[in-house]
């Protein structure tokens, strides 16, 4: 039996790391997915492919260790550096108890990505919900969105420490949405055209340690960091407005303002920086940090620039251009 899963990859627009805090976000689901494949398994292991990053490893199902593997399936007798990040989310998923029965038999399994890793782009939200996914197709077990999107976080939270929600929400459901932790998602409806270009720095942020470093700077410095949180709060609530009311302009300038604020947690970096400064200067309305920044990507909001935009960006960095994606996860 061969079942497969997919969904998006994200990219926030306004809020984040002030949602670590309760406070709203506004995210969409891009036209980048996460493709798992699940086969039954030629080994009483789990056989795991990931072809884009030269990923290969054999997952022992009893004690849940990972060997790495050839190309050819056989044991790395060399094994070099060897990335078990990503694999630490599709394990975690695999094994997560609060799907009904565990795995009792090995399995082939590929994971095929359009996202890059630690692009800001939400890669493991995506690799973890179509895992989850194809492994209750495989298993015949009903499973709803809800469930879903909270076993995927309950596997963000063990695998990185500390994640809000919403990475998880929008690859599950899809679409352009307002997020508060406590309330979930509301999709925005607009006419607003959202055309918007990734820069992405290719060095891969990480949002564990990024989410600890604003924790402790607001440790620090809570009477400053209590109130940019706030301010970052109204920011996303006029942003809501503006993109339902169609207001171009002023989504831009919100954008620009919760860049500087983004810039003053410690988040930003040089390379973000320029990419960032560079979007506008080519005509974006808007740009700032897209995830936890320090590393990762910058999106860029360009209503009739899009192709300067893009041409500017991928002349310093990887640049492409994403579009929106009502569909979350499908399997
Ligand atoms: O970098 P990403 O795609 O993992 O996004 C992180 C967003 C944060 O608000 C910084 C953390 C979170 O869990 O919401």
């Amino acid at each position: 039996m061969t079942v497969t899963a997919s969904a998006p990859g994200k990219a926030i627009l306004f809020g984040e790391h002030a949602v670590v805090y309760g406070k709203p976000a506004i995210a969409v689901a891009v036209d980048k997915r996460a493709r798992v494949t699940i086969n039954e398994g030629t080994t009483d292991h789990i056989q795991l492919k990931i072809p884009e990053l030269d990923v290969y490893a054999s997952i022992n199902i009893d004690n849940g260790s990972i060997t790495q593997l050839t190309i050819s399936g056989e044991v790395e007798e060399n094994p070099g550096t060897f990335d078990a990040g990503i694999m630490q989310y599709i394990k975690c998923a695999l094994f997560q108890g609060e799907l009904d029965s565990p795995l009792d038999h090995g399995l082939d399994i590929e994971v095929e990505l359009e996202i890059p890793i630690g692009g800001g782009l939400g890669s493991s939200a995506a690799i973890t919900v179509a895992t989850l996914a194809a492994r209750a197709r495989y298993q015949e077990q009903e499973l709803s969105l809800e469930n879903l999107a909270h076993i995927a976080h309950q596997v963000e939270l063990e695998v990185q420490g500390a994640a809000s929600p919403l990475d998880t929400t929008v690859s599950t459901h899809g679409g352009l949405v307002y997020f508060t932790p406590h309330r979930g998602a509301v999709n925005i409806k607009t006419a607003l055209e959202i055309p918007l270009v990734v820069g992405y720095t290719s060095q891969p942020g990480n949002t564990g340690i990024l989410v600890a470093e604003v924790r402790k700077l607001r440790q620090a410095h809570p009477t400053i960091i209590d109130p940019i949180l706030e301010v970052m709060e109204e920011i996303t609530n006029q942003a809501r407005e503006c993109i339902t009311r169609g207001d171009q302009k002023r989504v831009g300038e919100l954008m620009n303002i919760n860049q500087g604020l983004l810039d003053s947690l410690g988040v930003n970096t040089l390379e973000l920086s320029r990419l960032v400064y560079q979007a506008r200067l080519a005509g974006a309305a808007g740009s700032k940090i897209t995830g936890a920044g320090g590393g990762g990507s910058i999106i860029a909001y360009c209503p009739g620039k899009t192709r300067e935009v893009l041409e500017e960006l991928d002349s310093i960095e990887n640049a492409f251009q994403v579009g929106i994606s009502t569909r979350g996860v499908t399997w």
